[in-house]
């Protein structure tokens, strides 16, 4: 089931234009990888999803509803939840404290907590430290409960992996794919480990200069001849 429909999207800042002509779909239950160079409009093309960039033609929907007239925090509440690059967590504040934080204003914060330390165990063994004082694995998953706790249908991630050993680029990728399969969620994922990625994902694009050049299987892309010169300038 299609949950997230993007058809000739043209988005940026202001007036200015920096992804063009994108159409992208992302299935309940799905993890979709967006991979390619720096400055290509992988954030951007995210940011517009969620409302923080501008729109500037093209459609967005969401379950069918469209998203393009709803502000950012109109748009979370649909279920498109955006998981910045930079997270935003208070390190003087507890873990626990984080996640309240983050669900500020509704009723039913315990049972939220309960219900993301049930899809993210490891949590549960530092939910009463302070955010400040844990490890950059620890903080990245803490940056995901956080964006959990909104209950997302639609999980928009920026570079989740940024900063990690490979070991722990892996575990958050995994970890992502398996909140995709289990919660049903759909995730459109970032990634500058591409082919880290690309081995989870379902289906990935390639987003160049604002266009996307190559959509598809995500383990068959990887396996592409040009592959690597696309945006490693790696020689095939
Ligand atoms: N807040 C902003 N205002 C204006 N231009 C921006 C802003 N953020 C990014 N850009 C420009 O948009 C282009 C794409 O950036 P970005 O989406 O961050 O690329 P990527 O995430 O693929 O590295 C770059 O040329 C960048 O300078
Ligand atoms: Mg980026």
């Amino acid at each position: 089931m299609t949950l997230l429909a993007v058809r000739s999207l043209e988005a940026g800042y202001g007036r200015t234009s920096v992804v063009r002509g994108v159409d992208l779909d992302v299935a309940q239950g799905e993890m979709v990888a967006l991979v390619g160079p720096n400055g290509a409009g992988k954030s951007t093309l995210l940011k517009a999803i969620a409302g923080v960039a501008t729109i500037l033609g093209g459609t967005a929907t969401l379950d069918g509803a469209d998203l393009v007239p709803l502000p950012a925090a109109a748009r979370a509440k649909a279920g498109a939840v955006f998981m910045p690059q930079e997270r935003n967590i208070f390190r003087t504040l507890s873990v626990a404290e984080n996640l309240a934080v983050s669900a500020w204003g509704r009723r039913d914060v315990a049972q939220r907590r309960n219900d993301v330390v049930a899809l993210l165990p490891a949590i549960g063994d530092y939910l009463h430290k302070r955010a400040g004082g844990l490890s950059g694995g620890q903080r990245q998953m803490v940056g995901l409960a956080m964006a959990l706790m909104a209950r997302p249908k639609l999980l928009l991630v920026d570079e989740p992996t940024a900063g990690l050993s490979p070991l722990l680029v892996g575990d958050m990728l995994d970890i992502l794919r398996r909140l995709a399969e289990e919660a049903e969620l759909g995730i459109l994922i970032v990634e500058q480990n591409a082919r880290a990625a690309l081995q989870r994902a379902g289906r990935a694009l390639v987003l160049v200069d604002g266009h996307v050049v190559r959509t598809g299987e995500a383990a068959r892309l990887a396996e592409e001849p040009d592959f690597g010169a696309l945006f490693f300038g790696e020689t095939a």
